[in-house]
């Protein structure tokens, strides 16, 4: 079996919402890049994804995707470089996922750790855990004296128990072992924990290795919270091999370090805190958000020297500003020779003129949304002809007529 060398990449991601910062130098920007470079790209907007974990609310589903795909022309990515479509289009993806559904084994399933973690995310999970072992802290100090136990180490045995009866209330939680009573006591949201109790949920993993399997890709370009997705589409890959002869390559990861985007309060950017910078964001709107950002706590008064290291605006600013322009910042900050305000205002323009052809772009596109659709209706198209001839190989290789 001839096996092409061919660099093929495959990359989706789900229609949540608008881009922000966090997402253009985390993804975007490597996208970009890779366009430049050797091979084949297929990038899609993973609707069937989204559906896994928002399938009670499908009327943002259709808004989501066109966003997404307006942020992607916006920021460059080029459809003369790029297959651009929509998972959905390709219906070889679900036939597919069908069928690698049959060679999965559920344990590859319930143990992959990122489901595992958007579970526990979700469930808020962490935070439970964390008052639990508060509690768990002081019954545990309560209990032990009583029992007149003879112990070498009473602080270890004390961590062991707190920590072994927070573990043993999570592992309740996630087999669905506690009384709806208690749950409502915890205060966990019942109806979250159904909601992604479903089939989807759990193939979500099997979906993404169809996603990629159906290109032969073979480079897929992902932050590290995805690495354990890509192992069970390289596992899949060799059992589908084995047991039906040589068809997919094993996909590797592209990871390339992405600097970490701080929000206006310093946190990681992300929607859920309210902290991002959008790529949609107006000049107003972005002069705004920079102004309300946090700066180094120590620098109270106007005549306190700061420190840019500890500073989200200045964190900021190196994601926009050259070199010499950062030396004069940092040593203008250190010195006061520089205040706050003045220095956001800085921020701001770079953001804005960063954001300027991105904006230019979009605009063009709302404009035009027919233009927009036709491009990822043809690309859609483009990446079934692909597809199709995959599962024509796969049907055979499997003895379906
Ligand atoms: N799971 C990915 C994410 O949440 C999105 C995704 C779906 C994907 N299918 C894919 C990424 C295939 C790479 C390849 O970011
Ligand atoms: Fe931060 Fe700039 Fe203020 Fe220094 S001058 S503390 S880098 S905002």
């Amino acid at each position: 079996m001839e096996r092409s060398k061919e660099r093929v990449v495959v990359s989706g991601m789900r229609p949540t919402g608008r881009l922000h910062l966090g997402h253009y130098f985390g993804v975007i920007k490597n996208w970009l890049r890779l366009q430049e470079e050797g091979g084949r790209r297929f990038i899609f907007v993973a609707d069937w994804h989204a559906l896994t974990t928002a399938y009670a609310e499908p009327e943002k589903l259709r808004k989501n995707t066109e966003e997404l795909m307006l942020d992607w022309l916006a920021c460059g990515l080029d459809p003369e470089k790029n297959t651009l479509f929509v998972q959905s289009k390709v219906k070889e993806h679900a036939e597919l996922f069908l069928l690698f559904g049959m060679i999965t084994p559920k344990s590859w399933l319930e143990l992959n750790p990122t489901y595992k973690d958007l579970k526990y995310n979700l469930l808020r999970v962490a935070e439970l855990k964390e008052n639990f072992r508060e509690r768990a802290k002081v019954l545990v100090d309560e209990i032990l004296p009583r029992l007149g136990l003879k112990v070498e180490d009473e602080n270890l045995l004390r961590e062991i128990l707190t920590e072994e009866l927070a573990e043993a209330l999570v592992k309740a939680l996630f087999e669905g072992a506690l009384e709806a009573d208690l749950l409502k006591r915890l205060n966990v949201d019942k109806k979250l924990l159904h909601q992604i109790d479903t089939y989807g949920f759990l193939g979500y993993p099997v979906l993404q290795a169809a996603d990629i399997l159906v290109y032969k890709g073979n480079a897929v370009p992902v932050g590290e919270d995805q690495l354990p997705h890509l192992e069970l589409a390289r596992e899949i890959a060799r059992r589908f091999n084995r047991l039906y002869g040589e068809t997919f390559p094993e996909p590797q990861p592209l990871l390339t370090e992405a600097p970490k985007v701080v929000g206006i309060d310093g946190r990681k950017m992300s929607k859920s805190y309210q902290n991002a910078i959008y790529l949609s964001d107006g000049p107003e709107e972005v002069e705004q958000k920079v102004r309300r950002m946090v700066t180094d706590p120590q620098r109270v008064r106007r005549t306190d020297p700061g420190r840019p290291e500890v500073c989200p605006v200045f964190t900021l600013h190196k994601l926009f500003a050259d070199e010499p322009t950062l030396k004069m910042i940092e040593e203008d900050c250190r010195s006061a020779r520089i205040g706050c305000v003045q220095c956001k205002r800085m921020l701001a323009a770079e953001i804005n003129a960063f954001l300027e052809p991105i904006r230019e772009r979009r605009r063009y596109y709302e404009e035009n949304r027919d233009e927009l659709w036709t491009i990822f209706e043809e690309g859609s198209k483009k990446a079934r002809e692909t597809a199709s001839r995959t599962l024509e190989e796969v049907r055979q290789k499997m003895n379906l007529p």
